[in-house]
């Protein structure tokens, strides 16, 4: 039998195509696709099984409540086993998607009206959402080391604070940055936040995909400030590939936290759907094993890029990648135009994510996902940069 690598080697881009996900086949065409964050690994032997079980028993209906607290058993577990965060399965509970966290985090958990701050670049939605809830977003440019590292900007932050604004949406990792925050500066954060009575969601979605060592923190589990502060919202859905499946899980630090969900939690969780919630539960319980040989194969790949780019785009800067499968270049040394991911589709052939949608920050930068096969990456990065030399 081949390995689970050479499997993801062979794959094609027609074959990609035909799986009908978003990734592959929006908009049609023929090319080569690495914007939105899905993987092109397919899933875990034990999320495969646990399908192919509710497809036997036909358990296609509304969740029985069995199914919810077995899911907030299995990710109470997960955090406590990956993690060292001490979550009590209680205080889990589960959302049809990350972003109904935020959409909570905005209307239920912060003052009514008050600004959201966003630090950039950001993921897109985390821009755009608190909009469409007639919130101002204020961005806040992260510090870049000499490295190409991302900080927080706490100065910065602490001033939006003091004049109002009263939620901070971290991803933690980040993207597109790929960063993974330490203890001490999630601590800072938090101290920070809870300075000024704000709050922060901590999205931590891609927190089973940490890399070359680096560790996951939960931001509730830093500090009492920590816990004070966060609204935390997770899943199986990055790591697994699982967004289809409509589920998530929200997490809750603290006791007026917990007084709240008894009101709006019925309506909160609606919509998380019954095989989500089954194979939410399988992948925690059994998936860390097909999860270690991805995480190695996407190690393997972004070692790949940081050559390819520094031979055939020296002058590419790509952000150190702690976590995530998502590569952030920015390519302002090649051209000037701030919006490339049209240029790219057209002249390269490649569909990558433009840096504007990030925040302004992302002028001239473009996000790329690096969670296919070798010989396809291999191909991404040869056409980038023959389109960006031509
Ligand atoms: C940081 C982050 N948060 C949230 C999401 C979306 O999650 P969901 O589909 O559960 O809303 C994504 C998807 O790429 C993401 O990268």
């Amino acid at each position: 039998m081949t390995s689970n690598a050479e499997q993801w080697n062979a794959l094609t881009p027609e074959l990609l195509r035909s799986r009908g996900s978003n990734k592959w086949t929006a908009p049609e065409g023929e090319l080569l696709c690495a914007g939105v964050a899905e993987m092109d690994y397919g899933t875990a032997p034990a999320v495969l099984d646990e399908w192919a079980a509710i497809a036997e028993r036909l358990e296609f209906g509304y969740p029985a409540e069995s199914v919810a607290l077995e899911m907030n058993a299995a990710t109470a577990k997960w955090h406590r086993e990956q993690y060292g965060w001490n979550v009590d399965a209680v205080d889990v509970h589960p959302l049809p998607d990350v972003l109904k966290g935020l959409e909570l985090a905005i209307l239920e958990f912060s003052k009514p009206g008050a600004p959201v701050i966003v630090p950039t670049p950001a993921y897109m939605p985390f821009l755009m959402l608190p909009k469409t809830f007639g919130r101002e977003v204020i961005e806040s440019p992260m510090l870049r080391g000499d490295d190409g590292s991302f900080s927080l900007d706490l100065d910065d932050i602490a001033r939006h604070f003091a004049a109002g604004a009263n939620v901070f949406v971290l991803a933690n990792p980040g993207n597109p940055t790929g960063k993974v925050f330490t203890a001490d500066e999630l601590s800072a954060l938090a101290d920070v936040a809870d300075a000024h009575g704000a709050r922060i969601f901590s999205d931590e979605i891609h927190s089973p995909l940490t890399l070359f060592g680096n560790k996951h923190v939960p931001l509730a589990s830093v500090s009492d400030a920590g816990a004070r502060v966060a609204i935390t919202a997770t899943s199986t859905s990055k790591a697994f590939n699982l967004p289809g499946l409509k589920c998530a899980q929200i997490i809750l630090s603290n006791d007026a936290d917990r007084t709240l969900w008894e009101t709006i939690g019925w309506m909160a969780s609606h919509g998380a759907s019954t095989p989500g919630m089954r194979l939410n539960t399988a992948a925690y319980l059994g998936g860390e094993p097909w999860l270690g040989e991805v995480r190695e194969y996407i190690e393997g790949n972004i070692e790949y890029a940081r050559a390819a780019l520094a031979e055939l785009l020296p002058e590419a800067r790509m952000a150190p990648m702690q976590g995530t499968y998502l590569a952030w270049l920015d390519l302002r040394a090649y051209s000037d135009e701030p919006e490339l991911s049209e240029m790219l589709a057209e002249k390269a052939g490649i569909r990558v994510n433009g840096g504007v949608g990030y925040g302004a920050v992302g002028a001239g930068h473009i996000r790329v996902n690096l969670a296919t096969s070798r010989p396809i990456l291999e191909r991404i990065i040869a056409q980038l940069a023959a389109a960006m030399t031509a």
